[in-house]
């Protein structure tokens, strides 16, 4: 893929080393329009992030260009799609630094990827009496895929708890790891607080007990350098809208050795080498997983996003995205009868909150009429509304394009919000 910036980021970064936003802004058209009538304040990148004209442009030259199906065809067009479509490959493994592009395996999204080590995994591995490890702060994502296998094989479903900032207990985490646990799936972000969970310590502890784990990267991929082999852990899952790329394509990251030991978990065309009425042999990693015609034009989308977010610096993207947080955090705390919720340490750019007397819906309407997008809701977490005791939140999250406008635009509508409810 093309490097989406000049070499030396001229324009994309100041003085100070620092990421110039409004720069960055102006890469992604749909940041142009205007909503009722206002300038478009994104704050949504949590739920789906924006996508830049790198990733526009790569997808549309697949289409136009050299769309066909992959590794069937002998022609040019197939041979091309195909090329393009492992390089994608090869660019994820290289932007998580996997050992292997075997590792890697295309799903439509983290709900897909983590339902094919729960179905998978789970199938051939877990067993009645046997445990499952999670926190209270999981994504449906990252919770129901579990109950499921649960279910299927006799086997329970644990929940590590909460502190009131809404960081994992890690000494509960650690007393609830005991000779049953056989598998522990943890996020690396938070969506609905935006806590960073401390993964390095829960993976050793996991590790120390010879029980592989599972991060649900879908928050975590964004908002940080991401290293499966620093991390050490055994899956990492995402989605590639949530880092700037189209929707419909994910990533599973998998250890080689626990992948080659799994079953496929879907059959079809691509996923095997060999077909009779009686019987079926299986293609190798990583296309024993992907059975039928994959997104390939997501996967060429999402390669050219992991480029554009290398060009910008993941680092430098993460410290913007700091710098964001701490200020919308002091400003926000500001507010008479704002409430934060999930107040961790370590957190990512994400900001949940409440308005005293006023249902979070209400707050993301006006916000909407001045031209300002969040997002109200259980966030897809409802074990964490319910140790809040909340039905729901408003959430502001931040990506590579917002501003320090951004801020002072949320800030003003919450004073709007606060007048209407006066
Ligand atoms: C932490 C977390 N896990 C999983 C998901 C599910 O991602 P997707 O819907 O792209 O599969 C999300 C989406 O919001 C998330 O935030």
């Amino acid at each position: 893929m093309n490097n989406p910036l000049p070499q030396d980021t001229y324009g994309y970064v100041d003085a100070q080393g620092l990421l110039v936003a409004a720069r960055v802004r102006a890469d992604f058209p749909i940041l142009a329009r205007e909503v009722h009538g206002r300038p478009l304040t994104y704050l949504d990148s949590g739920a789906s992030s924006q996508q830049p004209r790198a990733v526009l442009d790569a997808v549309e030259r697949y289409a136009t260009t050299m769309h066909a199906n992959v590794h069937r065809g002998v022609h040019a067009l197939s041979q091309e799609a195909t090329t393009a479509f492992e390089a994608a490959r090869e660019t994820v493994r290289r932007f998580i630094n996997a050992r292997s592009s075997r590792e890697i395996i295309f799903t439509r999204g983290t709900t897909e990827a983590i339902n094919l080590v729960a179905q998978s995994w789970g199938g051939s591995q877990l067993r009645s009496g046997e445990e499952v490890l999670i926190t209270h702060l999981e994504h449906h994502a990252n919770i129901v895929p579990w109950q499921m296998a649960c279910a299927a094989h006799g086997a329970r479903l644990v929940a590590a708890p909460l502190t009131p900032e809404g960081e994992v207990d890690e000494a509960a985490f650690a007393a609830l790891l005991g000779p049953r646990t056989r598998m522990v799936a943890i996020a690396h972000v938070s969506n609905a607080l935006g806590t960073v969970l401390p993964v390095a310590r829960l993976i050793a502890l996991a590790h120390e007990r010879g029980v592989p784990v599972l991060l649900d990267g879908a928050q975590g991929i964004a908002h940080g350098p991401v290293d499966v082999q620093q991390l050490d852990c055994d899956f990492y899952a995402f989605s590639g809208h949530k880092i700037y790329a189209p929707t419909g394509i994910g990533v599973l990251y998998g250890r080689e050795r626990l992948l080659a030991a799994m079953p496929p978990w879907m059959g079809g065309g691509d996923m095997i080498l060999t077909v009779a009425i009686d019987g079926s042999t299986y293609n190798e990693l990583p296309w024993k997983f992907e059975a039928g015609t994959p997104n390939i034009g997501g996967a060429i989308g999402l390669a050219a996003a992991l480029d554009y977010v290398s060009a910008l610096g993941r680092e430098r993207v993460a410290a913007h995205e700091q710098r964001l947080l701490a200020q919308a955090t002091a400003r926000l705390r500001e507010i008479p009868g704002l409430r934060l919720i999930g107040t961790a340490r370590d957190k990512a750019a994400v900001i949940s909150f409440t308005l005293a007397g006023i249902h979070p819906h209400d707050i993301g309407t006006i916000l909407d009429r001045e031209g300002v997008a969040i997002r109200t809701g259980h966030h897809c977490a409802m074990p964490v509304m319910t140790f809040y005791g909340l039905s729901a939140t408003a959430r502001a999250s931040f990506g590579c394009y917002n501003t320090d406008a951004d801020i002072d635009r949320l800030v003003a509508g919450l004073g709007r919000v606060v007048e209407v409810f006066a």
